[in-house]
């Protein structure tokens, strides 16, 4: 164990975001957020409608030492208060990743000071904590671009796999589903924008894996139907319906397989509080966090999600997770490995792959 408070400098580099953050983790367990930086690098992947894995590692080459300086600068904090370094360290696009990680790497070792190889998963599922005094254990819906897993949290290194997507992540969904709409990348957020004012239930969308037991998810067929439905429609009214069908067939999806996972959950920890997170970027859509803060009421969990800042990818994450890991005495040496796949639960990943080595889809 590391003794509090400390200060760490964060780094994310594991897709279009180049990131930088000083978090301390204070004496009494919570997080202060001293600075966060965010470069998107959206402007550069959009001509091409999703994220050119070349042109994101260069970006972060070029971008990364300003935006760290700029991080530190915001805190106030100069580069010898720093009690570690956490970069993160996969799963995502490794060109990318071992930008970050090599100057995190560098900066330890100039420095002196430990590293924490950060799972940028591991940095989503604390990132409830950046904001609000969240204990462990927590079960958790991790819903981004490449995640969609119900996870039970213990603290950093504890946690334990319900369900994983068998094959799209819900934003992958989200963004393939807005392509067809013929709307802009990032198409999440601008499906949200879209479906204001649409009619839900215009268009019925099939639902996966319905009454199937576990925790699994699966939006292909979903995806699917709605790109065969967009390929038809002309209007800007039927389009507005598609995407609010289409949002809402994808938060009923989350809330069909995260009751399982609740009840579960809730039989486990009978006698004890109960508190449901939901983080990542598709955190970030209010239908879904609506259908889910619903959902978790009616199953006697408190609802947790972290203020939209800290949905989608940022290096505050990346920092209060390594901060957590340096107090819990785990760092990592500098040959710590830009891992492209970095299952949480390696153990579960192993005893029920959802995707075989090299196949396209969630990446953990
Ligand atoms: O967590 P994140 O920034 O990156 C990953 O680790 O993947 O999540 C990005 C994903 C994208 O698929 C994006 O379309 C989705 O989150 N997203 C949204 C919204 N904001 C971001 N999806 C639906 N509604 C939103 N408002
Ligand atoms: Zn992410």
């Amino acid at each position: 164990m590391t003794g509090l408070p400390l200060t760490v400098l964060g780094i994310e580099t594991s897709c279009d975001e180049t990131a930088a953050a000083v978090v301390t983790l204070r004496a009494d367990g919570r997080a202060e957020v001293r600075s966060s930086v965010i470069a998107s690098q959206v402007a550069e992947h959009a001509p091409y409608g999703g994220v050119v894995p070349e042109i994101a590692a260069r970006s972060h080459v070029e971008a990364i030492d300003t935006i760290v300086l700029r991080a530190l600068a915001d805190a106030g904090v100069g580069v010898k208060d720093l009690d570690g370094i956490a970069a993160t360290a996969g799963p995502g696009l490794v060109g990318g990743v071992m930008v970050g990680l090599s100057f995190g790497k560098a900066m330890a070792l100039a420095l002196d000071r430990p590293l924490a190889a950060v799972n940028h998963l591991e940095g989503h599922a604390v990132s409830t904590r950046l904001a609000a005094d969240v204990p462990y254990p927590f079960l958790l819906l991790l819903v981004s671009g490449g995640h969609c897993q119900l996870l039970e949290v213990a603290g950093v290194g504890a946690c334990r796999r319900l369900g994983s997507t068998i094959d799209d992540a819900a934003g992958e969904a989200f963004d393939k589903i807005a392509k067809t709409l013929g709307l802009p990348y990032p198409g999440g957020p601008a499906l949200e924008r879209l479906a204001e004012g649409g009619d839900p239930a215009r268009f019925p969308l099939p639902r996966a894996l319905l009454g199937r037991d576990g925790c699994d998810f699966s939006f292909s067929g979903l995806k699917t139907a709605a790109a065969r439905i967009a390929e038809t429609l002309t209007k800007d009214a039927d389009r507005r319906d598609l995407a609010a069908a289409a949002q809402a067939a994808i938060a009923r999806q989350l809330a069909e397989r995260s009751v399982r996972a609740m009840q579960a959950y809730a039989r486990a920890h009978q006698g004890r509080d109960l508190r449901f997170v939901v983080a990542g970027g598709v955190a970030a859509n209010r239908a879904v966090r609506a259908v889910l803060q619903d959902l978790a009421a009616a199953e006697g969990f408190a609802f947790e999600a972290p203020p939209l800042a800290y949905c989608t990818d940022n290096a505050a994450m990346i920092a209060l997770a390594g901060a957590e890991r340096l107090a819990a005495g785990l760092s990592d040496g500098l040959d710590a490995l830009a891992r492209p796949r970095w299952p949480l639960d390696a153990a579960a990943a192993a005893a029920r792959p959802t995707h075989k080595a090299g196949r396209k889809g969630a990446k953990a």
